[in-house]
């Protein structure tokens, strides 16, 4: 199998769906790689991997360290690497160098930036300059102090018109691709046929172009998560029931056992 492109996955417009999951580590995007068309190496690994309280403090070099690993364990996905908080906002300059650096030190394909009209002219900038951009709409949690909380948007007419017209802001800039998280269905319809790139949605609709999710979730990792994952299995119980089985056999001497020490030959 050999490694899609950009340009593959922007002819996916309006056929077959595009499947897009988070990954973080090496081994995950091996098993991850040949069920899906991208990987997204989110910042949310702030939370699912740092602990940390939001995205906000997570930084370039995290992002680009997992952004290695993740290449590094897959060949066919193209990955597609999350611009942290406070590393394109400030000026497009700023964001080539950053997404740049990106790009040559994981081997990644493509940056995700959140924004929309205000970000325009940096996904200009890039995608003009040979860096392939995914847009991020509707719920971008690096804004999460602007908006208040995590909560769905486009409830209002002002905000579902202002998203429409971020789509088509970001598109018209250049993005491959985009994202749109956490809006009211009829919206990720709306957007999905504004546009003529990919949109991959996450708490949007099936109806989109594609879907992403964050993979310690779907594996049922967190004990509560936002309405719009799907569990599609239940990893930490699994997780506890082998550590409560390994801690008793440990205190009962009944591991190791016979097949796993190393006995003298006689
Ligand atoms: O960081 C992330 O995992 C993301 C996805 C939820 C789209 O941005
Ligand atoms: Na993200």
């Amino acid at each position: 199998m050999k490694r899609m492109t950009v340009p593959q996955i922007q002819a996916r417009k309006g056929k077959d769906p595009i499947v897009m999951l988070t990954a973080y580590t090496a081994r995950m995007a091996q098993l991850l790689d040949r069920h899906c068309d991208m990987l997204l190496v989110g910042d949310s690994l702030g939370q699912v991997i740092y602990g940390l309280p939001s995205t906000l403090p997570v930084t370039l070099e995290m992002m680009i360290a997992h952004g290695a690993a993740v290449v590094r364990g897959s060949y066919h996905s193209v990955v597609v690497v999350d611009m942290p908080f406070g590393s394109y906002e400030a000026s497009p300059e700023d964001a080539f160098r950053a997404a740049s650096r990106v790009l040559a030190e994981t081997g990644a394909a493509a940056v995700k930036l959140e924004g929309g009209e205000a970000m325009a002219p940096t996904v200009d900038f890039l995608s003009s300059r040979g860096i392939p951009v995914v847009g991020h709409i509707g719920l971008t949690p690096q804004a999460v102090n602007a908006l208040g909380g995590y909560g769905a948007r486009g409830r209002t007419n002002a905000e579902h018109a202002k998203i429409i017209a971020d789509a088509r802001a970001i598109a018209d800039a250049g993005a491959f691709s985009m994202v749109v998280e956490g809006v009211l269905e009829p919206l990720a319809q709306a957007v999905t046929a504004e546009v003529s790139c990919p949109v991959i949605g996450i708490g949007a609709s099936a109806k989109c172009d594609g879907q992403v999710l964050v993979i310690d979730d779907m594996l049922g990792m967190f004990e509560r998560t936002a309405r719009f994952v799907k569990r599609y299995d239940d990893l930490a119980t699994r997780i506890e029931d082998a550590a409560t089985r390994y801690s008793e056999e440990v205190r009962a001497r009944t591991f190791p056992g016979v097949e796993q020490t190393y006995q003298p030959k006689d």
